[in-house]
């Protein structure tokens, strides 16, 4: 007999299904209830509600664990590449040499975007956001590819999900070089993923850029600490739009504009502004924390914090060692990296935020490794949308190959009961707000 809970409503008992996890999770199947009950649940920002089974990534926030399909996210960051666990998060497995090779080369296949895609850099003003240029172009770049829109079939899915994966590292160059007006780079073929994406980023008509190794396997590693992270609000946006049935191309825009959000991917900018802030105005650390923590000021401990993880983020362990680890390698002090180090002694210290199991998340550190790498602050959402885009697309597909059915949640209405309509002369004269 399996599990179940009992509900009370009304004098009347209601038995809902227990469903249990491979990792021991459990969750109480609500499905029937307002069939049953004739009630529905309410969960604000869905804190306590599961959207749907996945076995794509595995996060224990009590204990701070991640894994992608299975194998531990230190295992990944010390023996993959970005490119094999892009592989692992869509398909399940880890790839083998053959697999590994071909996908590798779709990659540089399909390196480059169509030269009309191009023209639509010129009509974005400089100072656009790269996250509005991003979302705006993976959508653009699905009218050059209708054959993969209908998505029939693995061998369409694999050349769309290699293509959306391998262009976007071009499209988020040719963004920014167009922002500082500098001609558009051309990826190389014979470069791996994060070369040529430092490459397209930095290199100039007439003096390549080379980059150093180190800069390289820090970029890697960045890209696969972000390459999925179960249920977060962008991945959750993303499997709504594919719950309607829309393509890959659509779903994945629509990810990239929920994870702009400050409270979201946004974060690593607002961390790196927050410690620039802090050493600008010499301001000391202790002091910065005791306005987060006064009531009154609505600021927060960017960086700090997380929806899941009440422990350390496993994440943020390994970007923490990074950082260190880059700038002594290049041999850079970015004082940064010590406002923030004191930043987390701090925090760690004070019982407002150990009494809220408030810890270091992923975007507490990586600001200062991509500025080490020389990416510009607002293009660092921009890299973690490159980083998190396997991901969407493992979600993706797995909504699709569940046929799942469209993700339409329900509502407790708190609006006016009914009431008529009032002809215009009755209504007052209440003017407009916007200038
Ligand atoms: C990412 O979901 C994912 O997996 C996301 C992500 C991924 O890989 O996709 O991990 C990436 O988005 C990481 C999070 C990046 N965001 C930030 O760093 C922004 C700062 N952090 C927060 O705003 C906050 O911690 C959230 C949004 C991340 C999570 O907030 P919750 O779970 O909704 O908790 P809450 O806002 O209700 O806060 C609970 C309490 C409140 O205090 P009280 O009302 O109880 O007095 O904790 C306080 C909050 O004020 N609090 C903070 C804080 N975060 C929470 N106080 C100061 N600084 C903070 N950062």
């Amino acid at each position: 007999m399996s599990e179940t809970a009992t509900l009370i409503l009304d004098g009347a008992e209601h038995r809902l299904p227990i469903v249990k996890g491979t990792a021991g999770e459990r969750a109480i199947d609500v499905s029937r209830l307002r069939e049953l009950a004739g009630c529905i649940t309410l969960d604000e920002g869905y804190v306590n509600t599961g959207s749907c089974q996945s076995a794509i990534t595995f996060v224990d926030g009590e204990k701070g664990v991640l894994r992608y399909r299975g194998i531990p996210i230190e295992q990944l960051a010390k023996h993959s590449t970005f490119v094999e666990t892009c592989w692992l998060l869509i398909y399940g497995e880890l790839p083998t040499r053959e697999q590994l090779k071909c996908w590798s080369a779709l990659f540089t296949k399909y390196e480059m975007i169509h030269e009309g895609l191009y023209h639509h850099f010129d009509g974005f003003p400089a100072t656009g956001h790269p996250m509005a240029i991003l979302s705006a172009m993976i959508n653009a770049m699905s009218c050059y590819e209708p054959d993969l829109m209908e998505m029939e079939g693995p061998a369409i899915f694999q050349a769309a999900a290699a293509r959306l994966i391998s262009r976007l590292r071009t499209i988020a160059a040719a963004s920014y070089k167009t922002s500082i007006g500098q001609p558009i780079i051309y990826p190389k073929p014979h470069l791996d993923y994060c070369s040529n994406f430092l490459h397209m980023m930095f290199s100039i008509p007439f003096a390549d850029y080379e980059p150093e190794p180190d800069v390289v396997d820090a970029l890697q590693l960045i890209l696969i600490l972000h390459a999925d992270h179960e249920q977060n609000c962008s991945t959750s946006t993303v499997r709504m739009v594919a719950s309607s049935g829309a393509n890959m191309f659509a779903s994945c825009a629509a990810g990239v504009c929920a994870l702009w959000g400050p409270l979201h991917g946004g974060a690593n900018a607002a961390v790196v502004e927050m410690l620039q802030y802090i050493h600008d105005n010499n301001i000391d650390p202790a002091d910065y924390v005791a306005r987060v923590k006064d009531k009154d000021s609505s600021l927060r401990l960017m960086g700090f914090g997380h929806r899941v993880y009440k422990t350390y983020d496993p994440r943020a362990t390994l970007l923490k060692e990074r950082a260190d680890q880059l700038l002594a390698r290049l041999k850079r002090v970015d004082p940064l990296l010590e406002i923030a180090k004191r930043l987390e002694d701090i925090a760690l210290n004070d019982p407002y935020f150990r009494e809220r199991r408030l810890y270091p998340n992923v975007d507490f550190y990586s600001g200062v490794i991509l500025r080490a790498i020389g990416i510009p602050v607002n293009m660092f959402t921009v890299i973690f949308a490159m980083g998190r885009m396997p991901g969407w697309i493992a979600n993706w597909k797995e909504v699709r190959d569940s046929q799942s059915a469209l993700y339409r949640p329900r509502q407790i209405y708190m609006g006016p009961t009914e009431r008529d309509y009032v002809p215009i002369e009755q209504r007052g004269d209440g003017g407009c707000l916007a200038p």
